[in-house]
């Protein structure tokens, strides 16, 4: 359950600091930064008790013939983290919580990255990362040193994409249900950065699908997902609730609240037809 917390700087100011980064410089990142990365591979751990493996993938090298690059808006990266991870019911939040864990010390360390999962070579990742029948490569994100001199697709993108844009409070956090919003002024209970850093969470184009309900000190998290999702045979909003929970739940670490995650019920009624509970994360005295 623990993921031991190691970043040099607060966590609401990494949080803040990482943004998408789609153009790299030539810079090569020192052996000392990429020695940090793989011993915190190691080190690390989610919520439930699935295996993610991890590995940075340098494109000049060709690994088991691969020829790895992306296509699209990603320029300039030649070293990659990719991710991979046996099929399972929650494989895909745990992916979220540990890669997104990995992007924020990668940030710490002063790398940019982005998230990956449409635009990527994924035949040749799946061929370098040995992917096996029952397994899945979802996700890449590139890393390096932001160019100063973004392309104009990157610089059209952010301009027109909304990616800074971020729902507000009241549109995705609740009070024991979904009929009382809760806002950023209300009692908050030590809990107002946990959420705010949810709040300021990537996710896949930018959807924000995920919906927390506060109740004491019970948090449920929940994805809203209009459209059934599956258009490679994973549903991407999981990978967003990993990364919302990994927000959440590193905040708590930080600030010394202790709880974990568990799948219980809610008991919320009315329930909006096209959100889905997932799990919830509750303060440790009250753990049942
Ligand atoms: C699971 C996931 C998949 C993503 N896939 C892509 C992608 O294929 N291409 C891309 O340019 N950005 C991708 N992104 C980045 C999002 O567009 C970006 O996080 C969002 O717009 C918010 O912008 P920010 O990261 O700068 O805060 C992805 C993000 C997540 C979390």
């Amino acid at each position: 359950m623990s993921n031991k917390f190691i970043f040099n700087e607060d966590i609401n100011k990494i949080i803040t600091k990482r943004k998408s980064v789609r153009t790299y410089n030539t810079e090569k990142i020192p052996d000392e930064i990429l020695n940090k990365l793989n011993e915190y591979i190691k080190s690390l751990s989610g919520p439930f008790d699935e295996k993610v493996v991890f590995k940075i993938l340098d494109s000049k090298e060709h690994i088991n013939g691969a020829k790895l690059g992306t296509y699209g808006i990603i320029k300039g990266a030649t070293k990659f983290i990719a991710a991979k991870i046996k099929e399972g019911e929650v494989a895909l939040e745990e992916l979220g919580y540990e890669m997104e864990s990995l992007v924020l010390y990668a940030t710490a360390l002063g790398l940019g990255t982005c998230w990956i999962g449409g635009t990527f070579k994924k035949g040749q990742f799946a061929k370098a990362m040995e992917v096996e029948s029952g397994e899945i490569l979802p996700i890449i994100s590139p890393i390096g040193y932001e160019s100063e001199n973004k392309s104009f697709v990157e610089k059209t993108m952010r301009r027109f994409s909304n990616c800074d844009h971020r729902k507000p409070w009241n549109k995705i956090f609740f009070f024991r249900d979904f009929s009382c919003p809760l806002t950023e002024h209300a009692t908050l209970d030590g809990f107002k950065d946990a959420l705010e850093n949810v709040r300021l969470a990537p996710s896949a184009l930018n959807k924000q699908p995920w919906r927390i309900v506060k109740h004491g000190d019970d948090f449920h998290f929940f994805i809203s997902n209009d459209k059934e999702e599956a258009k490679e045979g994973y549903d991407i909003n999981k990978i967003d609730l990993g990364i919302a929970m990994c927000h959440f739940d590193l905040t708590c670490k930080e600030l010394g609240i202790n709880g974990g995650f568990k799948v219980i019920d809610p008991k919320i009624e009315e329930v909006p037809k096209h959100y889905k509970y997932i799990i919830t994360w509750i303060k440790e005295e009250q753990k049942r």
